[in-house]
């Protein structure tokens, strides 16, 4: 071991000497670049930094990624097993990310037959979700949020309508009252950009499912959180309000920067836009290279080594920290020695991971949903829409964990407000 760094949380491993840490301005400029450096010098497995000099082990390989997520067993899921756990002080911003808070309550950190559980019951709960009255819902929200700035013929189309409709159409789902939802949105975006606000979004998240939970017991409805409340698997008040946040969260800023990623594209990329608004490319399809070439799960946070564990070229030593290289996987070159070419039928990207903790099969059933029916509502209604800005000025939401767009200009011809006939939502 060597000394303790200057401004490190923890004693850095000989092994993490001269690592690059995730999230510096590099990282923010260009993942990828970052990806292909890491995979240069180090093979499918790099030693990493976190934010307070906290070493981790990124897997690169789309294989290595595969064989960590299959095998629970000695990739564990439980942050209990992270042996600096308890060195890293409770205000370090990547808790929520990371463990879930030093609680790590959610179904996220179980194992076993306690995970095999509280997945599937979160899975049945999200299954009943009736795929008409989502895909109308989306529809109703996403007209609604258009026609809020489509006399205006500018937009910012992350704060304005990507960011705000997956959470608007989960809310709906889950069950949170409509007039919550404005304040849930804010919440999660500060806890995902890992800053100042992180652990104030978290707790913001965490009341609002409280409040939820007490109204399911109390009065259960036809929604996600009232059908969760009423699994045969029995979940105590504050398992429920914890895998609702999961549910929120993991659900929130992924589709909505799939979107605006998918959007991005379109409007920089010609055939893309071939795609969009001249039909040449199935909307499907399109959106599935999206997953391939421009993920919006970068990073996730993670897996815990039970015992010493070989993976590529490296031995990690029981109870460190490995994270999921998802958008790296995606571009591993001996899955696609020429990048960006072949891929576009295959579903063998890891964007939503893989393995028992991946995300639940209805889960991305309705997440593409929001997005198809977002970017397909959005050109209908706008349909000479077009970047605001230079391409290059378009700049990337700032967390280690997601690749996303921090804004989204867009110009086009304003349009009247049409006649309504019932109210749109509150906060519009
Ligand atoms: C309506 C939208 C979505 C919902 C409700 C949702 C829900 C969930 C839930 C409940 C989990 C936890 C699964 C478990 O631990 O067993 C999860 C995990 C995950 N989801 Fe989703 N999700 C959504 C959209 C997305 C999208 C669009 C992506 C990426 C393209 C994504 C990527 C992931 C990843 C990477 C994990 C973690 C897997 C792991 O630990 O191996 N999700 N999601």
């Amino acid at each position: 071991m060597s000394s303790p760094q200057a401004q490190g949380l923890v004693e850095l491993p000989d092994s993490h000497r001269g690592a690059i840490t995730l999230g510096d301005p590099a990282y923010h400029r260009d993942p990828a670049d970052v990806f292909s450096e890491l995979r240069r010098a180090y093979g499918p497995v790099a030693p990493v930094l976190l934010d307070g000099q906290v070493p981790a082990w990124l897997v690169l390989g789309h294989r290595e990624l595969i064989q960590v997520t299959t095998d629970t067993a000695l990739f564990a899921r439980n942050v209990a097993r992270w042996r600096l756990r308890e060195q890293i002080p409770a205000e370090w911003p990547l808790w929520p990310m990371v463990g879930g808070g030093p609680a790590g309550a959610s179904l996220l950190y179980t194992e076993g037959d306690e995970h095999r559980q509280r997945a599937g019951a979160v899975s049945r709960a999200l299954a009943g979700i009736d795929p008409v009255e989502v895909r109308a819902q989306c529809e109703a929200y996403a007209e609604d949020l258009v026609e809020s700035l489509a006399h205006r013929g500018h937009a910012e189309l992350m704060a304005q309508y990507a960011l705000l409709l997956p959470v608007m159409v989960m809310g709906w789902a889950l069950g949170v009252p409509g007039d919550e939802n404005e304040a849930l949105v804010a919440a999660a975006t500060d806890q995902l950009a890992g800053g100042d606000r992180a652990l104030a979004g978290h707790q913001h998240l965490h009341r609002t499912m409280q409040a939820l939970v007490r109204r399911v017991r109390e009065r259960p409805g036809a929604d996600v959180a009232s059908r969760l409340a009423a699994d045969p698997v029995g979940l105590s008040d504050e398992q429920l309000c914890q895998d609702l946040i999961v549910t929120i969260v993991a659900g929130h800023q992924t589709t909505a920067y799939w979107m605006g990623n998918a959007i991005h594209r379109m409007l920089i990329d010609p055939r893309h836009t071939d795609a969009f608004v001249r039909g040449r490319l199935a909307v499907s399809q399109a959106l599935r290279e999206v997953l391939w070439d421009d993920t919006p799960t970068a990073i996730f946070a993670g897996r815990w080594t039970s015992r010493p564990a070989h993976l590529g070229h490296v031995t990690i030593p029981a109870g460190d920290l490995v994270l999921l290289g998802l958008a790296a996987a995606n571009r591993d070159p001996h899955l696609r020695p020429e990048p960006g070419v072949g891929m576009r039928g295959s579903r063998a990207y890891l964007s939503y991971s893989h393995g028992p903790h991946s995300c639940p099969d209805p889960a991305r059933d309705a997440a593409e949903t929001i997005v198809t029916a977002g970017i397909e509502v959005l050109l209908d209604r706008l349909p000479d829409l077009h970047l605001a800005c230079p391409p290059e000025q378009v700049g990337w939401a700032p967390t280690v964990w997601m690749r996303g767009l921090e804004s989204l200009p867009v110009d086009f011809t304003p349009t009247p407000p049409t006649i309504r006939y019932a109210g749109g939502t509150p906060w519009i």
